[in-house]
């Protein structure tokens, strides 16, 4: 049985009071009875981890409707390939992740790619560091829209997929989420339908050692409230990596109710 998780990813968006705000509406529109057996993973920008972790767990929020929100976790944006403390200025490490509250790590992110100049091996060493440091990372693969349009959807997310497969071993991969998130729908308001979402999950799933019976493989790009049922009724779907809908609460709790 693999585990259900909606990850969401604030990018660079983000404030104290936003924080504030965003628990307290988790607190009163969160119905443990709609969402179950589903983990909820936030990650803000690495500034506000430590405050979002602390408003998380507290218990001081007024109103009659507040709950505990037991499986809510949260997760880094990035991390750096070094492992081990030194002089890399600006860089922020697994241990540092962890050491915040961290569970999970946001790897490869298309955007990172894009504008950060991060390759398919630099991005398999920075899965390798999350491993080495407890966190789960959350590996995220991709084509963009030419890609797609010459048919090599599938080509670039096994490319995508190879250097960590041939870096770890595979029981770090059983500790691993991976993300499909073609690029072309990621904050355009384009969705891939249920059909080609699921096509490229098999394929990742058979990748995967022992066919990722159970890894999580979750979708992203342009999730909203308005078709995550219908992207959640495939059964390789096995959750979604929000970002513009995540820094919503009602929009996102609403998203983590639509899982099977
Ligand atoms: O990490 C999240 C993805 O990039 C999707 O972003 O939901 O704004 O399309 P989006």
């Amino acid at each position: 049985m693999r585990k259900s998780i909606v990850v969401a990813n604030w990018k660079m968006h983000g404030s104290t009071d936003h924080i504030k705000s965003y628990v307290s509406d988790l607190h009163t529109k969160y119905d443990s009875d709609v969402i179950t057996d589903v983990d909820l993973v936030f990650c803000p920008p690495t500034a506000y981890l430590q405050s979002l972790n602390l408003e998380l767990a507290s218990n001081e929020v007024s109103g009659a409707n507040h709950c505990v929100l037991d499986n809510c976790k949260i997760g880094g944006q990035d991390l750096s390939h070094y492992v081990s403390d030194g002089a890399y200025t600006g860089e922020v490490s697994g241990r540092m992740l962890s050491d915040l509250g961290c569970q999970y790590v946001i790897i490869g992110h298309s955007e990172r790619r894009q504008y950060f100049g991060e390759n398919d091996n630099l991005v398999a060493e920075k899965f390798i560091a999350a491993i080495k440091s407890g966190l789960t990372p959350i590996f995220c693969v991709g084509e963009n829209k030419a890609e797609r349009e010459r048919g090599e959807t599938l080509s670039v997310v096994k490319r995508q997929l190879q250097e960590v497969l041939d870096l770890a071993c595979g029981d770090d991969l059983l500790n691993s989420v991976i993300a499909y998130e073609p690029i072309w729908a990621i904050g355009t308001g384009l969705t891939a339908t249920p059909e080609q979402a699921s096509q490229v999950h098999r394929y990742i799933r058979d990748l995967l050692p022992n066919k990722g019976i159970s890894i999580p493989v979750i979708y992203g790009g342009s999730v909203k409230p308005e078709n995550a049922k219908e992207l959640f009724s495939e059964v390789d779907i096995d959750g979604a990596l929000v970002g513009g809908a995540s820094l919503n609460a009602g929009s996102f709790l609403s998203i983590a109710a639509s899982i099977k």
